[in-house]
């Protein structure tokens, strides 16, 4: 099968290894063809054609010929405003180019009446998907369990904190990206199973002082749960955590697992393990390391 993945640069980029290590083909988008994370793609085996989701018949062209598209936005680059601008013209192109199936990352508390931009914002995109009438699967992750690694939680991870986006006893539902991935390259797969679903998913449910514990009986450093001040967060995140606080995720996460056994899901701790590498560099032992 053949895979449009639009952004080589995007946080999803690496579904295009998964399915090239399944025997699949693979092209891939990039503004700038000769970037590093273009170039790694490329090196993989995948066909890089330059598009922007600004400009619709770029993607048009990039999809011509393809069995399906993975796409999964840019509301953390460009808001709201430019998420829906952006989905809009995906769903304008995926039509144009007559693509067999599109699978399309959403997420989970999209809804026309949300409180927040970003999830009305989200919510019109699926709508617009839906007019096409292009075959499609749409997956709603929850809170990413990778945004730990966000740029405003990096100082906090570096002096021994473990920086939550809500109350810390209060249980959050994260979604690993390596799931979300791998539900994804399912859904190419299996176009005939999973077209016309729309999937909310959720790997774990945990409290940020749960989360800290796990990860300190990993690494030689205590990590200590601490709510992160609302005054250090972008305007949109800070909207982000005062929903996942007081109405949050609700994904049920066993029916999900029963559902759907071919997807390696991960727990907290599974997921954190495979983290050791960026918590190591993040959080180094405050003591030398006795030989
Ligand atoms: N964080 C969470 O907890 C969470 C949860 C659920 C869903 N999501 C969703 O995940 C989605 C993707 O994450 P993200 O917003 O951080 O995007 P991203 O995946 O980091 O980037 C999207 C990619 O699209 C490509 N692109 C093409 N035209 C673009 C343009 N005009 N402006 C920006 N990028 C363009 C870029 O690749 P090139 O540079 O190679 O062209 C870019 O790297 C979001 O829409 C978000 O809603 C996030």
């Amino acid at each position: 099968m053949k895979t449009l993945v639009v952004g080589a640069g995007g946080r999803f980029a690496q579904i295009a290894d998964l399915l090239i290590e399944r025997g699949h083909e693979v092209r891939g988008t990039s503004r700038e063809p000769e970037s590093p994370a273009a170039r790694r793609l490329a090196a993989l085996g995948a066909e890089i054609v330059p598009a922007d989701y600004e400009a619709s018949r770029s993607l048009a062209a990039a999809a011509r010929g393809v069995d399906t598209v993975f796409a999964g936005g840019t509301a953390h680059h460009v808001g709201p405003e430019g998420e829906a601008r952006h989905g809009a013209n995906l769903a304008e192109a995926v039509a144009a180019a007559d693509v067999p199936h599109l699978v399309f990352v959403s997420g989970d508390g999209a809804a026309p009446d949300s409180p927040l931009p970003l999830f009305r914002a989200k919510w019109e995109v699926e709508e617009a998907i839906g007019a096409t009438g292009v075959s499609h699967t749409i997956l709603a992750p929850t809170y990413l369990m990778e945004n730990l690694f966000n740029p405003w939680n990096i100082a906090a991870l570096q002096a021994g904190t473990y920086p939550s986006p809500a109350a810390i006893d209060r249980p959050l539902q994260q979604a690993a990206v390596a799931d979300l991935l791998s539900l994804a390259v399912l859904a190419i797969e299996r176009p005939e199973r999973f077209a016309g679903r729309r999937i909310p998913l959720a790997s774990d449910e945990l409290s940020a002082e749960q989360a800290a514990e796990t990860i300190s009986g990993l690494i030689p450093r205590r990590l200590e749960a601490r709510r992160t001040p609302a005054e250090q967060l972008p305007s949109g995140v800070r909207f982000l955590f005062g929903w996942l606080e007081s109405t949050g995720h609700q994904v049920d996460i066993e029916a999900l697992r029963h559902e759907l056994p071919e997807v390696r899901w991960h727990g907290y701790a599974s997921w954190a393990e495979e983290q050791l590498d960026r918590f190591r560099e993040l959080c180094p032992h405050p003591e030398p390391v006795p030989h």
